[in-house]
């Protein structure tokens, strides 16, 4: 049999795109694939522990200075309508600080104001550590969240116990027992590419991604699909809007970026901001630590003089309305819903799902995944 000059000509055409393709599949930097691990097999036990009035934590603590009741009063009723608790670590003003105080790295070229926000954290720190509280929550006071709180972070437990290895009921938290800090409202990350991470679908209070914070790191060596929330290790972090630590955790931040023991500043470089160097000393292997992503919480913004949105920075500008970002279903913006019992509201109204429904996330149905880079760098079997 002879092949037609047709037959020759669609028979060429195919084997170049046939090597197109595989020179793409090849070497295309990132290949966006996923190889898929495992189901968890987990004890369930102990995780509606994070419904208590600290979410599972031994405090949840919020910075806050005194020149802001504003924002205390917003903290105060939003966590009151999620039904957790709040204690306060005071904000600190940059014309109270000693330039003595600056440890001997501190750059100098950083805002006298970015040192006091620091050291409030650094307060944070040394609060959690005096008085041996097991773990905490630490959160900015222009912090917002999704009214649904407790079943995120329950499901955010879940995905951390699996890629911990917990496979029993850990011993110290309900987010599992093998971390220093989790990662749970920040404006990027970036996740370890040589540990798994978790994959939790069909989560409805995910924002599309034209919502998101705008973002400065990003995650996206991992594809997600549109509903999806990942939780994995990371190697960097910015904006530190909420994060927990452990006990140790904080022992190990306040040595870092207070106490400075000998050896520790020369191997690990934190003179930096406290989200900057919190995020090199995840990178470093200083910390354990881990992050959802997108993130779980946000900011929020009352309505009025632009300069009311930050202590650190100087903003100028014309007035402006309420803004949250990041929060779909927003405790702050849904406040009068929620106390005249009426549905809460979408932030933002091209959404799928404008009201808030009840069956938003389905809890622990997330599988394990190693993300899969360039095909040569595929960890051998
Ligand atoms: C909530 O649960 C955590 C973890 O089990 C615990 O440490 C904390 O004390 C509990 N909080 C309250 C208010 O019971």
């Amino acid at each position: 049999m002879t092949l037609s000059a047709a037959q020759l000509r669609w028979g060429r055409l195919a084997l170049v795109l046939f090597g197109t393709w595989a020179i793409f599949y090849r070497f295309w930097p990132v290949s966006h694939k996923h190889h898929f691990i495992g189901h968890p097999q987990q004890a369930w036990d102990d995780i509606a522990a994070i419904e208590n009035g600290t979410l599972g934590f031994g405090k949840v603590f919020a910075i806050n200075m005194a020149s802001r009741p504003d924002k205390r009063d917003n903290i105060a009723l939003g966590s009151s309508v999620c039904d957790f608790s709040v204690d306060w670590i005071d904000g600190v003003f940059p014309e109270d600080i000693n330039p003595k105080t600056y440890p001997y790295n501190w750059k100098k070229d950083n805002q006298k104001s970015e040192y006091a926000a620091r050291r409030a954290h650094v307060n944070g720190m040394r609060r959690i550590v005096e008085d041996r509280i097991g773990s905490a929550i630490i959160m900015e006071d222009d912090s917002d969240w999704d009214v649904n709180i407790k079943v995120q972070l329950q499901n955010f437990a879940l995905g951390l116990r699996e890629i911990q290895g917990t496979t029993d009921v850990p011993n110290t938290s309900p987010y599992g027992d093998d971390w220093d800090v989790l990662w749970i409202g920040h404006c990027g990350i970036e996740c370890r590419t040589d540990l798994p991470f978790y994959e939790a679908p069909n989560d409805f209070t995910v924002p599309q991604s034209r919502h998101f914070l705008p973002y400065l790191r990003d995650a996206s060596r991992f594809e997600r699909p549109d509903h999806a929330r990942l939780t994995c290790a990371i190697q960097d972090g910015v904006c530190t809007n909420m994060y927990a630590v452990s006990y140790q955790g904080a022992q190990r931040i306040l040595a870092a970026l207070s106490v400075n023991p000998l050896g520790l500043a020369e191997d690990i470089d934190i003179g930096a901001q406290f989200d900057t160097s919190l995020g090199a000393i995840c990178g470093n292997g200083y910390l354990r630590c881990f992050a959802p992503y997108p993130a779980l919480t946000g900011t929020y913004r009352s309505a009025g003089a632009s300069e009311k949105s930050s202590d650190i920075n100087d903003v100028k500008g014309d007035a402006v309305g309420f803004e949250t970002r990041g929060v779909l279903y927003s405790t702050m913006l849904n406040v009068k819903q929620i106390l005249n019992r009426q549905p809460v509201r979408a932030t933002w109204e091209d959404v799928e799902r404008p009201f808030m429904e009840s069956d938003m996330i389905k809890i622990g149905a997330g599988s394990i995944y190693m993300v899969q880079l360039a095909a040569d760098k595929k960890p051998r079997p």
